[in-house]
């Protein structure tokens, strides 16, 4: 386990491989959550065999690069999130970085949790090159909006939707 910082009682580090069996339920509780926000497959087909087998890999390719950042509080994961370089096809003086999957566990919410593990991951972009970092949002995620209005993040690009229901 790689330490990043301790801002008692939080100590968060750069996830290791130890730590992917109390990661995964953690990001099941995440998918749930972003269901209430983004309606595509049910719960049941989100849990399919198939699914878990993706979300497995995925996580450990993200534990393997090294980019994937827990919270633990006394010893209990409480947080993550992930960052990767963004996905820009053209060569660029600016390199972007994206912040993605940041969860806090709903009981210790409004503890500035989020907050120090935000500002952590920006410090580990830096560390990699970044000197930008950018993430979506869900324009109904009251609670992500705040967090990141208050960090000085600020709205670059609207994702636009339209349900095509033709029968209408
Ligand atoms: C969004 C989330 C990460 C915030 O975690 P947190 O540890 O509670 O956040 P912090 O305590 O650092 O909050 C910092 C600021 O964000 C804002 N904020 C946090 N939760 C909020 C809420 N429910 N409603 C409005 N503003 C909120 C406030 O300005 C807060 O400062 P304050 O507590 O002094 O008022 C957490 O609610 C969560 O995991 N939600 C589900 C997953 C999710 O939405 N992830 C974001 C995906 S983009």
């Amino acid at each position: 386990m790689h330490l990043v910082t301790t801002t008692a009682p939080l100590s968060i580090s750069v996830a290791g491989l130890d730590d992917l069996s109390a990661i995964e339920p953690a990001w099941w509780r995440l998918l749930n959550h972003q269901q209430t926000l983004d309606d595509r497959g049910s719960s049941a087909e989100l849990r399919s065999q198939t699914n878990a087998d993706r979300v497995r890999r995925f996580l450990e390719s993200r534990v393997r690069q090294g980019r994937l950042l827990i919270a633990r509080l006394e010893g209990e994961l409480v947080g993550m999130c992930t960052f990767s370089p963004d996905g820009f096809i053209l060569d660029s003086s600016t390199q972007v970085w994206e912040i993605a999957d940041v969860w806090i566990e709903p009981h210790v919410r409004r503890r500035g949790f989020a907050t120090a593990l935000v500002r952590e991951c920006e410090h580990e972009c830096k560390m990699r090159g970044a000197d930008e970092v950018r993430l979506t949002v869900y324009a109904l995620n009251d609670a992500a909006v705040g967090l990141y209005q208050r960090l000085g993040y600020t709205i670059t690009s609207h994702t636009l939707s339209r349900c095509l229901d033709f029968d209408e």
